[in-house]
């Protein structure tokens, strides 16, 4: 197995000749077996690890300069949104923010200044997708990079540089690690320039993960196939009894056929993924709340792709970060529940969810 290099410096040859690795800042070996591993399984050339989901994104955004503009989607993860709106619009960055499931959106706004187009597809958590290859031609129409954030779907299900994306993000938080018990991030490229303006970013501004994380996400990563098979059947069979249930009024899933996106997702995805959103008849703030509170096994807890089935209160929770009215403006309702269904036994799943709605 790769050792976990728990070292922050190594003995040099001579003053200024080292043997490949100088600074754990820079370089460690077991970091190194890591982001080798993240570029294969995005069919990337290059691949870098950092000590947060957030923190990948947060080097992507400093590759830009203050005038630039970055067209986002206006669904995505809250701490992307807080991120952008909270720390880098000072810095003189300008984002916009549009609905990218229709990619003419992208067009009416995309000028001379956009340097970066921000994707997640499916979306955090209203599953919206939004066509990879689509934007990528305006991306490079307009001289801008294209970033899609692939940890809802993870690499086992969509490759974006496959479909024309230069970067790839992932929080290894969630399904790359799989067992909720790391927080790290990653970026995979294919283009050598690009990897060389990331990579020192990495080093310069230093959010990089320990070596026993690293560890933790290299094993994590053996077992993603094996993991993301169950955490699809088991999202299929949960989506599909949501949808039947007499006190659920909406489920979010991509796999539906009359989900806005899902010939897209059919065509740049394998399967659709473990991760879903419902919304209840009774879409009081109470009801909603007692469900949240009721389950046994789908644990109340932010976060998601591990085994362990969550459930989760996006409005209070992962994206309270988002303005109330931003939100709703988006379609999501403080009603809304998450759900990242986990490899447990689905019997055992719909049993606690049934009886938590009742
Ligand atoms: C889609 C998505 N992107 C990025 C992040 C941020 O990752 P991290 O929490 O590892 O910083 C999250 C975290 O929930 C996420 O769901």
């Amino acid at each position: 197995m790769t050792p976990i290099y728990q070292t922050s410096t190594y003995v040099q040859e001579a003053p200024g000749k080292n043997k490949g690795f100088e600074y754990a800042r820079s370089q460690n070996p077991t970091r190194k077996a890591l982001e080798d591993a993240l570029a294969i399984i995005e069919n990337g050339k290059f691949g870098l690890a950092f000590s947060s989901g957030v923190a990948a994104t947060d080097a992507v955004i400093k590759l830009l300069e203050p005038g630039d503009e970055v067209i986002a989607a206006s669904d995505m993860y809250g701490g992307t949104y807080r991120l952008f709106t909270k720390i880098f619009e000072k810095f003189g960055i300008k984002f916009i923010y549009i609905d990218t499931t229709n990619t003419d959106n992208i067009k009416k706004v995309v000028s001379k200044k956009t340097k970066l187009i921000w994707l997640e597809t499916p979306t955090n958590p209203l599953m919206n997708i939004t066509d990879i290859a689509a934007a990528s031609i305006i991306a490079k129409e307009a001289g801008a990079w294209l970033c899609v954030d692939n940890t809802f779907a993870t690499p086992y299900l969509q490759n974006p540089l496959d479909l024309g994306a230069d970067i790839v993000m992932h929080s290894s938080t969630k399904y790359l690690g799989g067992h909720s018990d790391v927080i790290q991030g990653a970026l995979m490229m294919n283009d050598t320039g690009l990897r060389e303006k990331l990579y020192f970013i990495q080093k310069r501004c230093g959010a990089v993960p320990g070596p026993m994380d690293c560890f933790l996400v290299l094993r994590g990563i053996k077992t993603l196939h094996v993991r993301m098979k169950p955490h699809c059947e088991n999202g299929r069979i949960v989506a599909s009894w949501l949808r039947n249930h007499p006190k659920v009024s909406k489920v979010y899933w991509p796999g539906f056929p009359d989900h806005p996106g899902y010939a897209i997702a059919k065509k740049q995805m394998t399967d659709f993924g473990g991760m879903i959103s419902f919304e209840l008849k009774n879409d009081s703030l109470k009801e909603t709340m007692r469900v949240l509170s009721s389950t046994k096994l789908f644990a109340l807890a932010e976060s998601l792709g591990g085994v362990e089935s969550l459930i989760n209160h996006p409005a209070s929770m992962t994206h309270a970060s988002i303005p109330r009215e931003e939100r709703i403006k988006n379609g999501l309702k403080d009603s809304l529940i998450r759900l990242s269904v986990g490899i447990e036994d689905v019997d055992d799943l719909l049993e606690d969810l049934g009886k938590a709605i009742g």
